[in-house]
């Protein structure tokens, strides 16, 4: 048996490397993906290797990451139970395909992810194995009685690794939980799980990653331009653009245009020095139960308020409620892990049919913890200062006695039935 295991170096998925091997007697394929999570991946190989692993695969696919899943989830204007810009639900399909390309090239008969059985990612792991790799066995040993009662906690797990000579830095357990990619930060379980728990106060500052608190944000305001082609973010202008991008290690032309990758990064830079894009809620598992997540989304929430206003310009309101309606129900699909549906690739098709005309530029303000719109303009603009104007209109496109008949057909059977009920 071959089984290709999604592997990060940490204990987790060293003690299923390892385990795997063991109770299948499976060869087994290390495989990691970069989505920007920031972990060392130097020496990875070599480490996979050593717990076990015949072959070990890493995957920059941070490119691939913000171009064809974070820019097209933004361009909907994805954000499930109105709060949560689905950080951590959306790099999942694209592990997971990934994943399953290399089981599918490796010959191999299984994946195996480290998924706990109560969450939300083996479900999206597993339904994009599904959709890709419809005759490939999962496994999830977390969801493995055996497993479980193997390693009922870390004290067994670091156990096994000695005994086994499996080399994992052991760093002290933090008292929540994180999954870190390009798009976010999330934090949960532990301590919070009680949903009264102010992740918010002072004390827990240390928390954070990729923002400051509000209160910690400088004094002065800062302002940026974004701008779109067809509901996709294709540049930015900022006075310390270049020097930002020097800082993160900018490896392109200086006027060349920014890569997706490159606008999400400076972005969280910006974003995050200003302390925007934090979400603490209490959101629906798709298994059932209610759970408390802390969020830090500083260039999503950018992304998500800047396109929100190209479309204020520039989209007719038609298109625009009728696509509204549908973000509640294209979040949902993202968040319960069905991103290869037909489903969501119909709804992914309106959104860019909507977007034809997403085109100009935005300009915003960041200003402790806040994203403050400060100006938009476009080439196709729909605004007519003519036909909106409380000034004379020379243009008489617009004439507000037509506004007495709508009226008056509008409130038909408004009157009818008052008349009928009582007022
Ligand atoms: N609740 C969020 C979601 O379902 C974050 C999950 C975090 N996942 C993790 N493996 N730590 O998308
Ligand atoms: C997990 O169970 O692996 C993390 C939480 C989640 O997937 O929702």
């Amino acid at each position: 048996m071959k089984i290709v295991v999604a592997y990060s170096g940490g204990l987790d998925t060293s003690v299923i490397l390892n385990w795997l091997k063991d109770t299948y007697s499976a060869e087994v394929v290390a495989f990691c993906a970069d989505v920007g999570q920031e972990e060392e991946l130097d020496g990875l190989e070599e480490k996979a290797l050593n717990t076990g692993a015949s072959r070990c695969y890493v995957d920059n696919l941070q490119e691939e990451y913000a171009r064809d899943f974070i820019f097209p989830m933004i361009q909907a204007g994805a954000l499930y139970e109105g709060q949560y810009f689905l950080g951590t639900s959306i790099a999942r399909p694209l592990i997971a395909k990934r994943m399953v390309e290399i089981a599918l090239a490796e010959e191999a008969d299984a994946i195996a992810h480290g998924a706990t059985g109560k969450g939300n990612d083996q479900i999206r792991f597993e339904l994009t194995a599904a959709a890709l790799a419809p005759r490939l066995q999962v496994i999830a040993p977390w969801r493995d009685e055996r497993f479980r009662t193997e390693f009922p906690g870390r004290a067994e797990m670091i156990a096994y690794c000695a005994d086994r000579g499996i080399n994992v830095e052991a760093s002290a357990k933090k008292p929540y939980s994180m999954d870190r990619n390009l798009l976010h930060i999330s934090y949960e379980s532990g301590i919070l799980e009680d949903p009264w728990f102010d992740a918010s106060a002072p004390e827990h500052k240390g928390m954070y990653k990729l923002s400051v608190s509000p209160e910690d944000a400088p004094d002065t305001p800062e302002y940026l331009e974004l701008n779109f082609d067809q509901g996709i973010c294709t540049g930015l202008a900022h006075p310390r653009l270049w020097e930002i991008l020097s800082e993160l290690n900018y490896n392109g032309e200086q006027d060349a245009s920014l890569t997706p990758l490159w606008i999400m990064r400076v972005l969280n830079k910006l974003g995050g020095q200003h302390g925007v894009g934090r979400v603490d809620m209490v959101e629906n598992r798709f298994v059932g139960m209610k759970s408390r997540g802390v969020y830090e989304t500083p260039g999503g929430a950018i992304l998500h308020f800047a396109h929100r206003q190209m479309e204020s310009l520039t989209m007719d309101r038609e298109v625009m409620h009728l696509r509204d309606s549908l973000i509640p129900k294209y979040s949902t699909l993202v968040y319960n892990g069905f991103w290869f549906a037909p489903e969501r690739e119909a709804l992914q098709a309106l959104v860019a049919e909507s977007q034809k005309n997403v085109t100009g530029t935005v300009r915003l303000k960041l200003y402790k913890g806040n994203i403050i719109a400060a100006g938009r303009k476009s080439p196709v603009s729909l605004y007519n200062p003519h036909i909106a104007t409380m000034e004379a209109d020379p243009t008489k496109a617009y004439n507000q006695d037509d506004a007495t008949g709508f009226i008056h057909l509008n409130a038909l059977r408004l009157k009818v039935a008052a008349e009928v009920h009582g007022a």
